[in-house]
Order: C-alpha cells, then sequence, then structure tokens
C-alpha cells in the first residue's frame, strides 16, 4: 500500500502525521443473508472485516498502531509501554506489530475474569517477548504507568490502554473514508447504521469522526463493554475533537465544525469488563453457525447483540453494518506450544486456578 487514503484527501498532512503501512489492503465487506433470515430482519445486515486487517494478527489495533508505531519512532522510543486487561489484544497487537517495528514492549496487565483466551494471550504476548507487569488495578495503573515509571524511563513511549489516542483514532477515520469507497464501488449500499464494540472508545470515536468528513450519513453505535471510566460519551467527543485539531493542520479543514450524532449504548455491557452475557453468548453462535464468522464474548458478541436488538426493535432502519473488530487469525497453535513457566512468577497462580475450575 502507497499511503493511507486520508493523506490523499488531506494532502497537506502528508509529512506532519507520522504514518507506517500495517494494514494488507481495504478489509471485505460482506451482506449477513443468512442472520437476516435467521431472526427475519426487515432491515439489510452488513458485515465489515477488520478481522482481516492483517495476517499476522488482524483485527481494530492494526488500523491504530499504524500511526502510533510511527510516531514512537519518530520520536526515537525503543519501547512501547501499555495497559490492558491481562488477556489485552492491544496488548498484544502492540507486542507483535512493535516487534516487527523493532520496538520493544512493556505491558501493565490489570486483573479480569480468567478464560482460555485470556490465558493463551499472556502467553503469545511472553512468546513474542514482551515484558509483563502485573499492576492488578486501576490504583496499580496510577500508580507504575502513569506517575513512577514515566519519571524514571524516557527512552519509553507511553501509551493509554486500547491505543486511544488522537493519533491511534486517526486509523479509523480513515477507515471510514476505506468504507466510503467501498459504497462508492457498490459494494455496500450506504449504511444508516453502523454498530461496533467500544471499549476504550477510539475506534467508535474515530468511525464518529469519519463517517462526517467521508460525508456519509452513517449513525455510530457504540456498544459499551466496560465500566464508565474507559467508555463514556464524554471521552468520545474528547477524543473526537482531539483528532480534529490534529486533521485541521489541513487547509481544507480549517473550518469543519462537528456536531455529534452517536449513540453509546450501555445495554449490553452485562456490568462488568469481559462478563459473558447471555445476549453476547447467543449473537457468538448465532454468527458462527450460520455464517461461519468468529467472534467472542467480551466485545464483538456484544456489540452483535446490539445490533440484532436494534433491528428487532427497528424494523424499516435500511442497512445496518456490523463492524468486527476480533482477530481472525488463529494465534492457538503458538499458544498451544508456549510453556507457561516461563512466564514472571506472579502470573503462574493464574494458570493453576483456571486449571482447577477446569477439574
Ligand atoms: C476485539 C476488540 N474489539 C473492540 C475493541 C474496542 O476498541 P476500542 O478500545 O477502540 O473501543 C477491542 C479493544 O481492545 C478489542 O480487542
Amino acid at each position: 500500500m502507497t499511503n493511507p487514503l486520508l493523506f490523499e484527501e488531506y494532502p497537506d498532512l502528508e509529512g506532519h502525521i507520522p504514518w507506517l503501512n500495517l494494514l494488507e489492503g481495504p478489509t471485505p465487506i460482506k451482506s449477513l443473508a443468512n442472520v437476516e433470515q435467521k431472526v427475519q430482519s426487515k432491515n439489510f445486515l452488513w458485515i465489515k472485516q477488520d478481522s482481516l486487517t492483517s495476517t499476522i494478527y488482524g483485527g481494530n489495533k492494526v488500523r491504530k498502531l499504524e500511526f502510533i508505531l510511527a510516531d514512537a519512532i519518530e520520536k526515537d522510543k525503543t519501547t512501547v509501554a501499555t495497559i490492558g486487561g491481562l488477556g489485552t489484544n492491544h496488548g498484544l497487537a502492540t507486542t507483535i506489530f512493535g516487534r516487527e517495528k523493532g520496538l520493544k514492549t512493556i505491558l501493565y496487565l490489570i486483573n479480569q475474569p480468567i478464560t482460555k483466551h485470556v490465558l493463551d494471550n499472556l502467553k503469545l504476548d511472553f512468546h513474542f517477548g514482551a515484558e509483563l507487569k502485573f499492576v492488578k488495578n486501576y490504583l496499580g495503573v496510577g500508580l507504575y504507568f502513569y506517575i513512577l515509571d514515566p519519571i524514571r524511563f524516557h527512552h519509553i513511549y507511553w501509551l493509554p490502554a486500547g491505543g486511544s489516542t488522537p493519533l491511534g483514532v486517526l486509523g479509523y477515520v480513515n477507515a471510514a473514508f476505506e468504507l466510503r469507497n467501498q459504497v462508492k464501488e457498490g459494494l455496500i449500499e450506504e449504511p444508516d447504521h453502523i454498530f461496533v464494540a467500544a471499549g476504550t472508545v477510539g475506534t467508535m470515536a474515530g468511525l464518529e469522526l469519519g463517517v462526517q468528513l467521508a460525508g456519509l450519513k452513517s449513525q455510530i453505535h457504540g456498544i459499551q463493554v466496560t465500566d464508565r471510566f474507559a467508555a463514556s460519551k464524554g471521552k468520545v467527543k474528547k477524543l473526537v475533537n482531539q483528532t480534529l485539531q490534529l486533521l485541521k493542520q489541513d487547509s481544507k479543514l480549517k473550518n469543519f465544525q462537528y456536531s455529534p450524532r452517536f449513540i453509546l449504548s450501555t445495554t449490553f455491557y452485562g456490568g462488568a469488563y469481559g462478563r459473558v452475557t447471555p445476549e453476547g453468548s447467543q449473537a457468538v453462535d448465532l454468527l458462527g453457525q450460520s455464517e461461519n464468522i468468529k467472534l467472542e464474548t467480551t466485545y464483538t458478541g456484544k456489540a452483535m447483540a446490539g445490533m440484532l436488538a436494534y433491528t428487532k426493535m427497528y424494523q424499516r432502519s435500511g442497512n445496518l453494518l456490523f463492524w468486527n473488530t476480533y482477530n481472525a487469525v488463529d494465534m492457538t497453535p503458538i499458544a498451544d506450544k508456549v510453556d507457561h513457566s516461563g512466564l514472571p512468577v506472579e502470573f503462574h497462580r493464574l494458570f493453576a486456578l483456571y486449571k482447577n475450575k477446569l477439574q
């Protein structure tokens, strides 16, 4: 790929905004005709497969990291430190693509319900060379990630949770232009509503700003999957406005006014990050059985449950697009080969607890 669409749209940005290529081309769009039939939807249902952003490791982080890692390299940093739950997909993506670009990674991890996916991601973090720090909760994050360690270590690029910084958000502004091109090519009718998981809300903020810049009528529905500290309407608006400031380096955007039109739905959260909900599980099963598409219960199952509830409730809404943010590359063959005893000792207990739970 030569340049991001963003630089084609706004040529003044090139050279002012850091970027490197990780995405392997536009991600496919597909009709969810079988789901439509199963749930007797009067609306047209579609999926945008950001699960296929990369054949190394897919999902939504790839788009954010194109701008973030370029910034770290431009600032001469040798290491990226970031935060997440024990099974953070964002942390794993940062580790994998950071390594590709010669950067080390440190992950500050907090507790979350333990599943096989969580333990596999921990093993993969270790396998791909991340240094793992178990800081347990928000207090630990505040103390070590935000206060003590930044004072001590200057070679480190401090990346907030989910890569949801204005630069990370640009990845999804860019994605909205990709969607606009796919609409122009006739691959999908212009979506009336777009549904996406809202964790640290960078993805939805990028889409919210991007569809407006790209002249699409779509309304963004973020389905909240984390607590209010990570996901709130105020945070979406703040991220959109900060990202817009970056974009205003292009003369075309000097007078652009953003007016919020997104919805942040709390209905499918289930009260805790990572908690499995019945609606989320049903959505995962439905997509697996009828379309052979793999979702999971922490993010994408809940977001799909949001779209399914919407189509049931609002029968004449037109085209609904589900933005699939979950990596589709099967990492289990690698994870299965990793011996967890190599991880720092404070993580061993988690593997033992999970084994006991299964017995
Ligand atoms: C699979 C998946 N979907 C969605 C998200 C949420 O994206 P954001 O943090 O930009 O809201 C994440 C974040 O880690 C994720 O791993």
